[in-house]
C-alpha cells in the first residue's frame, strides 16, 4: 500500500507531504510522483527527496484515456492505493476515477465553491474578499467539485498585497494538507463509500 502524488508545477505541497509523512512515519508511504510537465520544478524536489518520478506529457498520447491507461500501469507497478493531487493542472478522467473510487484527493487555494479553476488566489484577491482559504476535497469527474474533507479560512487584511496573501494561503496549505491526507489514509475521515 502506498501513495502517489500528482503535480505539474513547483511542488511545495509535494515536498511538505513527503517531509511530514517521513517525520511522522506514516503507515502508508509516498512512493511515486506523477508529473505531466517535463521540466517542472517538482521533479528536482522528487530527485532530492529520493522519490521515483514518472513524467510524460499527455500530448504524446492519442487521448486522455490512453494517457491515463499508461499512468494506471505505473501506479500498479508501485502498488499505489491513494492518489494525492498537489497542483496537478489536469482534469482526472474516467480511467483513473473508475480505478480509484474516492481514492483521489485534491487541494484548492480558495474556500470552495467560491473561485474554482485556475488562479483562485488571484481571483479572490481581485474580487476584494475579506476572507478566502484552502479546501481539501475528494475528486469527482468535474473541476473542484467533489465532497469537501476540510477547509480553513485565511484572512485578506488591509495591508496584504497579492504576494503576502499568496504566501499566507500556501502556508495554510502546507499545514492543512498533510494533516487531512493522514486522516484520510488512516480511515479517520469517512469517504462516501464508507458511509453506507
Ligand atoms: C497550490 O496552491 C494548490 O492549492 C493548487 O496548486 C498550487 C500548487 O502549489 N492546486 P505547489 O506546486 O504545491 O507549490
Amino acid at each position: 500500500m502506498s501513495i502517489a502524488v500528482f503535480a505539474s508545477g513547483s511542488g511545495s505541497n509535494f515536498e511538505r507531504l513527503v517531509e511530514v509523512s517521513r517525520d511522522q512515519k506514516w503507515p502508508v508511504p509516498i512512493r511515486l510522483l506523477v508529473c505531466d510537465k517535463p521540466g517542472a520544478k517538482v521533479l528536482e524536489r522528487a530527485e532530492r527527496l529520493g522519490i521515483p518520478a514518472v513524467c510524460v506529457s499527455p500530448k504524446t498520447f492519442a487521448d486522455k484515456a490512453a494517457y491515463e491507461t499508461f499512468v494506471l500501469a505505473e501506479l500498479d507497478k508501485h502498488g499505489i492505493e491513494w492518489i494525492v493531487l498537489a497542483g496537478y493542472m489536469r482534469l482526472i478522467g474516467s480511467t483513473l476515477l473508475d480505478a480509484y473510487p474516492w481514492r483521489i484527493v485534491n487541494i484548492h487555494p480558495s474556500l470552495l465553491p467560491a473561485f474554482p479553476g485556475k488562479d483562485a488566489i488571484g481571483q479572490a484577491f481581485a474580487y476584494g474578499v475579506k476572507v478566502s482559504g484552502v479546501s481539501v476535497h475528494l475528486v469527482d469527474e468535474e473541476m473542484d467539485t467533489g465532497p469537501l474533507l476540510a477547509q480553513v479560512p485565511v484572512l485578506l487584511e488591509e495591508d496584504d498585497d497579492l504576494e503576502s496573501f499568496t504566501t499566507k494561503i500556501h502556508q495554510a496549505e502546507h499545514r492543512l494538507y498533510p494533516e487531512v491526507v493522514y486522516r484520510w489514509i488512516t480511515g479517520a475521515i469517512k469517504t462516501p463509500d464508507m458511509k453506507g
